[in-house]
């Protein structure tokens, strides 16, 4: 069994994209943007921030309070796609209760969607026409490159259907060539379903839910999960302790799949800068 060092996968991308973003003639410019002070939510942002500021990006911070209107996002995300300077715009999500996100998010014009969530991208994404894929799966394919894990004829598992993790890794690991099941709160056999897993993916934010039983030997486990467990302890999907002694591969949480969607969104926005 081998822990996926997703940490020092996303290092080694980050420094292939310091020298990639050195060469550009312009250095690119990323704006993120923060409605309300969801503790979770603002780690993720200054993480994101930092990561910026080590590849060679420069990060535009804008933090509007719980208080702000629709239209203060939707004026500020309008003057955001206007600016010369910004290549990519990352909206935090979720946005705090009473805000329309889909109306929001329509107001970032594609080129500069460097999470992959316009229907523009996803489109292209279900044409396997890959553009802007969303960072999170986008991170997780670059896990199996860089183990050097095999998914055509696979039969893959993704757990979760949201548009922002489980439909464009489905949809990826498709292209890819893999046989794909996607399960959902409505799902029936869950368990059988996920015991028939070659490579199986989690993303619906329930602590410890995948259980060794539930898991093929020699099955690859990535836990895009990110919860706190009964005693406010960080954990993922995955009741890592017991399926880590069933799996060839599985990553961790924290460690794992986290700081590669970071990674991705740093990827991304080069593409989006060098595109111009
Ligand atoms: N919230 C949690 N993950 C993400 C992400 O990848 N992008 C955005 N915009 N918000 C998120």
């Amino acid at each position: 069994m081998k822990i996926i060092d997703g940490k020092a996968i996303a290092a080694t991308i980050r420094a292939e994209l310091k020298e990639k973003i050195e060469k550009l003639p312009e250095k690119p410019g990323l704006a993120v943007v923060l409605v309300g002070s969801d503790p979770a939510s603002q780690i993720y942002v200054r993480n994101k921030i930092k990561a910026c500021a080590e590849v060679g990006i420069l990060s535009y911070s804008y933090e509007l309070p719980d208080s702000c209107s629709q239209k203060d996002l939707e004026d500020l995300l309008d003057e955001l796609a206007k600016a010369k300077n910004i290549h990519g715009i990352l909206l935090q999500l979720p946005l705090p209760k009473g805000f329309d996100e889909e109306v929001a998010m329509s107001k970032i014009p594609t080129e500069k969607d460097v999470d992959g969530f316009s229907a523009e991208n996803l489109g292209k994404l279900v044409l396997h026409e890959e553009k802007t894929v969303a960072c999170t799966p986008l991170g997780v394919m670059q896990i199996f490159k860089r183990e050097g894990i095999e998914l055509e004829g696979k039969n893959a598992v993704v757990l979760g259907r949201s548009n922002t993790v489980g439909k464009p890794m489905a949809l990826l690991l498709l292209n890819a060539n893999a046989t794909v099941s996607v399960c959902h709160s409505k799902t029936r056999n869950l368990k059988e379903i996920c015991r028939n897993a070659d490579i199986l993916v989690s993303a619906i934010g329930k602590p410890k839910f995948v259980k060794a039983d539930m898991v093929k030997d020699g099955a690859v486990v990535i836990d895009v999960g990110i919860n706190r467990d009964e005693n406010g302890k960080l954990c993922g999907d995955i009741d890592f302790e017991n399926v880590k002694e069933k799996a060839s591969y599985i990553t961790p949480v924290p460690g794992g799949v986290g700081p590669m969607t970071i990674a991705m969104l740093m990827y991304n926005t080069y593409v989006a800068a060098r595109k111009e």
